[in-house]
């Protein structure tokens, strides 16, 4: 693999068409100054988020995994004045530097920041009826990826898309033997994707300026 080939080719895309603004660089600067990992999506996986958003007209988004918002911010934006973004992050440092950075963004009216494990919030939206969502991403602990979809499932209706990240981690997934708790989790998730009938769902590779890896689309029936 060229990986500084991609790079290249990620921030010709990401010049064209996602270039970040001020407020985008302060997210991830934030990170750095919070000693928090950089593990965002990269600018064209944010533009890749808005568009796939606007594709699916999404008013009503579900994000598992903030960190600092950088998602967040990018997928707020895709959203018309009265859409509402609610995103969980369990670690209550990471929520309140992506608390900061979504205020610094002036976008504190539209997303909604939940504190808690996924699982636990999730089950809490269903249990309060929450209205469907049309589109949800989840980028936390790989391990529950395929509980935290079938929850969102329920959180969905037809025409739902469903974006979830790192389900290829550099193709360890072909590895049957793997003792990686997060690999197993992805390939746990992976097959359920394939055999769940109530979506059409395909995963697509990702390179680019974060090391290969792939994203799950799927969208409810
Ligand atoms: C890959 S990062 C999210 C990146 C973010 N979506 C972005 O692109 O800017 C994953 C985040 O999920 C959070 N996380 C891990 N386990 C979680 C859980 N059980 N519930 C909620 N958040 C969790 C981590 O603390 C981390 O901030």
């Amino acid at each position: 693999m060229d990986q500084q080939l991609f790079e290249k080719v990620d921030q010709y895309i990401s010049d064209l068409v996602a270039p970040e603004d001020q407020v985008l660089q302060e997210t991830i600067q934030s990170l750095d100054e919070a000693a928090m990992p950089q593990i965002s999506v990269t600018p064209t996986q944010g533009k890749f988020l808005q568009v796939m958003l606007l594709m699916c007209k999404a008013k009503r988004v579900l994000e598992l995994g903030t960190l600092g918002a950088y998602s967040t911010i990018w997928m707020a934006r895709a959203i018309p004045a009265d859409g509402k973004v609610i995103t969980v992050e369990f670690d209550p440092h990471y929520a309140s530097i992506a608390k900061q950075n979504i205020a610094k963004a002036g976008l504190s009216h539209q997303i909604d920041l939940r504190v808690g494990k996924a699982m636990d919030v999730l089950q809490e939206l269903i249990a309060h009826k929450e209205e469907a969502f049309d589109f949800v991403f989840i980028d936390a602990d790989k391990q529950p990826y395929a509980e935290y979809f079938e929850l969102a499932l329920q959180l969905s209706h037809p025409g739902t898309v469903i974006i979830c990240d790192n389900v290829i981690r550099e193709g360890k997934v072909l590895d049957k033997n793997t003792t990686d708790e997060r690999v197993k989790g992805v390939q746990r998730f992976n097959q359920l994707l394939a055999s769940n009938t109530r979506v059409e769902a395909t995963i697509m590779q990702t390179v680019g300026a974060k090391e290969y890896d792939g994203m799950a689309i799927a969208v409810m029936k």
